[in-house]
C-alpha cells in the first residue's frame, strides 16, 4: 500500500470516528437510551404481575351468569355477527330464557369511533367490554401505517388473552391440527415502541418472558393431554432468535416435564411452512406451540390448507376474560359494493362453537359444530359466494339452524 492511499484510509477513519462522536452526542440516541430501559421496566413489571396472577384462572363453566358480549366490528362484520348472534340464540333459547345467559351489545369498537378518539380501544368500550365474561368479536378495521394499533391487539394485551388457540381439520387428509399460538409477546408487545434514528436506521423489539411463555405452553399440553393427542410441535427459529426463540423452545422442554406422555418435537419456522405442504408428512402433526408472530403466519398458512382464512375460528384465551373471532378481515369492499348480506359468517359461526364450549356447553358446541360440517362440507345445500348469484349470510344462517 503506497503512502497516498495510506492517507486516504486515515481520513476516512478519522470522518467515521468525527460522525460517530457526533451521533453519540444526538438527543435521538440519547433519548433511545431511555427508552429502552423504560421498555425493560415496563416489561418487567408485565412479568411481576404475570407471575403473581398464575394459576388464578377463572372457571367460566361456574359462573352463575355468563354475560357474551357482542362486537359487530367493522367492514362486513355488523352483518356476520347478527346471523351469529342468532344461531346462538337458537341454541341457548333456554338459558336466555332463565337468565344464566346475558348478551351485551358492545358499542363503539368502530373504526369511526376509534380514529376520532385516536384509541385502538376507547376507554370507556374496554370498560364496557370488562363488565362481559367472554365476547363475539367480529372483524376490525387495522389502518395500514400511521399511529393507531390494531384493536385486536390492543383487547389481547389489555385483556391478556395469552392464548390464541385455532384449529384447522381436513378429515378426508387426516389431518387435525390444533395451533397454540402465543398471543401478547414476541414482536406484538412493543411493535409500536421501536426506536428509530431518522435517515438511519430502526430497531424494534421481540419480547420473551418466562411466565409469559410457561402459560402457553401448559395451555397446549393441557389441551393435549385432556384430548388423547401424542406429540408436541415447538415452532422456532431458536438457531438464529437465541435469546427469544431459543428461551422459548428451552422453557417448553422444562414446562413439559409435567406431561411425560407427550413426545416433544422442535422445529424451525421455514420448515415447518415447508412440511405443511408435504401430504405424506403433515398429518402427523398434532399439537403445535409457537412464539406470536410464527403463530400468526402459520395459521393462515394452515387456514389455507383447509378451505381458506374464511373458515377458520380462533380463540383469544386469558385466565379472566375471553374473545372468540373470525380469522379474516373486515372485507370493506363488499360493503363498499353494497354486498355485506352475502358474506360468509361461517368462520364466526365456528369461533361461536368454541365459545360455547370455553363456557361448559359442549354439547351444543358439537352440535352447532356437525351443523356447520353438514352446511360447508357434506350436503352444501346454500352456497354463499360472496355475490349476489349466491346465498346470503341470513339464508345460510336459516339453514344452519335448520340443521342443529
Ligand atoms: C390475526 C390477525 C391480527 C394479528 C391482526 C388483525 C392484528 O392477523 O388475528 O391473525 O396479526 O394477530
Ligand atoms: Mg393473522
Amino acid at each position: 500500500m503506497n503512502n497516498n492511499e495510506n492517507g486516504k484510509k486515515d481520513s476516512l477513519k478519522a470522518l467515521i470516528n468525527d460522525s460517530i462522536k457526533e451521533l453519540n452526542e444526538m438527543a435521538e440516541v440519547s433519548d433511545a437510551n431511555g427508552q429502552f430501559r423504560k421498555i425493560i421496566m415496563d416489561q418487567l413489571s408485565r412479568v411481576m404481575t404475570m407471575e403473581e396472577n398464575a394459576d388464578n384462572a377463572k372457571d367460566f363453566a361456574a359462573l352463575e351468569q355468563i354475560t357474551i358480549g357482542i362486537c359487530p366490528g367493522d367492514g362486513i362484520g355488523p352483518s356476520i355477527s347478527e346471523q351469529t348472534q342468532r344461531v346462538l340464540e337458537h341454541l341457548l333459547k333456554d338459558e336466555l330464557a332463565s337468565g344464566r345467559i346475558v348478551f351485551k351489545q358492545i358499542e363503539g369498537l368502530t373504526i369511526e369511533n376509534r380514529l376520532q378518539k385516536m384509541e385502538p380501544v376507547p376507554a370507556d368500550v374496554l370498560e364496557e367490554i370488562k363488565t362481559c365474561d367472554v365476547l363475539l368479536k367480529g372483524p376490525t378495521t387495522t389502518p395500514k401505517g400511521g399511529s393507531l394499533e390494531s384493536a385486536n391487539v390492543s383487547l389481547r394485551r389489555n385483556l391478556d388473552l395469552y392464548a390464541n388457540v385455532r384449529p384447522v381439520q381436513v378429515p378426508e387428509e387426516g389431518i387435525d391440527w390444533i395451533f397454540f399460538r402465543e398471543n401478547t409477546e414476541g414482536e406484538y408487545t412493543l411493535g409500536s415502541r421501536g426506536i428509530e434514528i431518522p435517515g438511519k436506521l430502526s430497531i424494534d423489539f421481540k419480547v420473551t418472558t418466562e411466565p409469559g411463555t410457561k402459560r402457553i405452553a401448559r395451555a397446549a399440553y393441557e389441551y393435549a393431554v385432556a384430548n388423547g393427542k401424542t406429540s408436541v410441535q415447538i415452532v422456532t427459529k431458536a438457531n438464529i432468535m437465541k435469546k427469544t426463540d431459543g428461551n422459548f423452545s428451552r422453557i417448553c422442554h422444562e414446562v413439559a416435564v409435567d406431561y411425560p406422555t407427550l413426545k416433544l418435537e422442535d422445529w424451525y419456522v421455514d420448515i415447518m411452512t415447508a412440511k405443511l405442504l408435504d401430504k405424506t408428512r403433515r398429518s402427523d402433526f398434532q399439537v403445535f406451540v409457537l412464539p406470536n408472530l410464527y403463530g400468526d403466519i402459520i395459521t393462515d398458512e394452515a387456514a389455507e390448507i383447509q378451505g381458506g382464512v374464511g373458515t377458520a375460528g380462533s380463540a383469544n384465551i386469558g385466565d379472566q376474560y375471553a374473545m372468540f373471532e373470525a380469522i379474516h378481515g373486515s372485507a370493506d369492499r363488499m360493503v363498499e359494493d353494497g354486498r355485506a348480506q352475502y358474506a360468509n359468517p361461517a368462520s364466526l359461526m365456528k369461533a361461536a362453537s368454541m365459545l360455547l364450549r370455553h363456557i361448559g356447553f359442549t354439547d351444543k358446541a358439537d352440535r352447532l359444530e356437525n351443523a356447520l360440517n353438514i352446511c360447508c362440507e357434506t350436503e352444501k345445500k346454500v352456497v354463499i359466494t360472496g355475490r349476489d348469484d349466491g346465498a346470503t349470510g341470513g339464508e345460510f344462517a336459516d339453514y344452519l339452524i335448520s340443521k342443529l
